[in-house]
């Protein structure tokens, strides 16, 4: 596949020189880290540090596709109920993302942001989360969005006792869709036009539950840690191929 550099970033060009059909927003679903490590007779944890390792790689391969958002979900409002070595464990891994990898993630153009309720999050991480959104905030080539204590429910939640009390709108009329998505946590950024899930599991869990209305899925049996390019390039073209109609007909 070929990059070419427009003004408005990468954009993905074929051997023809036409236009692919690439996803201006990818989201994976990152899932089965635990079976991965049970398989090798290894802590659940080891699964979860080599799904980071996956993850680095693919924000570099993402990225060479062309690809200008990419969203992943690390931790969902669920995620909680695990057994807190588990949780304390997550959250040690995304404190150790942050220290060691946030500078070369920069130096590749990407913008880190975070989606998520700010709640239950240690106050040490979230100091963390806001310092790598300030130190990529002018980074344009990618933006690598971590959902972080997110859940579909939450943020629509969240998004209606905000406008509550936004004295600007009057809460006698109907509220419309753009009134309630200037509360999401990341208004800005386009609805995932492909959403990956690995692992085998056929579930939404809660994951850009407003935002995936019409976004396509993707499913494959690998667990996340085993997910290669190959894998990757296989779900894009399936999306190139498929016909997008947001309930419309035919073109
Ligand atoms: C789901 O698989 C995965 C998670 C709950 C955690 C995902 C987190 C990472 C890959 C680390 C990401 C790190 C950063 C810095 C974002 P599972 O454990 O539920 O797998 P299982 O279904 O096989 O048990």
């Amino acid at each position: 596949m070929l990059l070419n550099e427009t003004k408005n970033g990468l954009e993905n060009i074929n051997e023809n020189n036409n236009e692919k059909k690439v996803p201006k927003h990818l989201a994976i679903i990152l899932d089965g880290n635990g079976r991965w490590a049970k398989k090798r007779g290894l802590p659940r944890l080891m699964g979860h540090r080599a799904g980071l390792r996956k993850l680095e790689e693919m924000v570099r391969l993402v990225k060479r596709e062309g690809i200008r958002y990419f969203s992943v979900y690390a931790f969902s409002t669920e995620n909680w109920n695990r057994p807190s070595m588990e949780v304390q464990g997550l959250m040690s891994l995304f404190k150790f993302y942050i220290k060691h990898k946030v500078k070369e993630v920069k130096a590749e153009g990407a913008r880190i942001r975070f989606a998520g309720r700010k709640d239950k999050i240690p106050e040490e991480l979230l100091g963390m989360m806001q310092w790598a959104e300030d130190e990529t905030k002018d980074e344009n080539i990618l933006d690598f969005i971590l959902c972080i204590n997110y859940g579909g429910r939450a943020e629509v939640l969240d998004a209606i006792n905000k406008l509550r009390h936004d004295k600007t709108i009057d809460l006698n009329q109907d509220i419309t869709e753009q009134d309630l998505r200037k509360y999401f946590y990341l208004p800005d950024v386009p609805d995932p036009d492909l959403i990956i899930r690995t692992s085998g599991e056929l579930r939404m869990s809660n994951f850009w539950m407003w935002e995936g209305a019409y976004s396509e899925f993707y499913f494959t049996d690998t667990y996340w840690p085993d997910f290669n390019y190959d894998n990757l390039k296989a779900a894009l073209e399936d999306y190139a191929g498929r016909d997008r109609r947001y309930g419309g007909l035919k073109k």
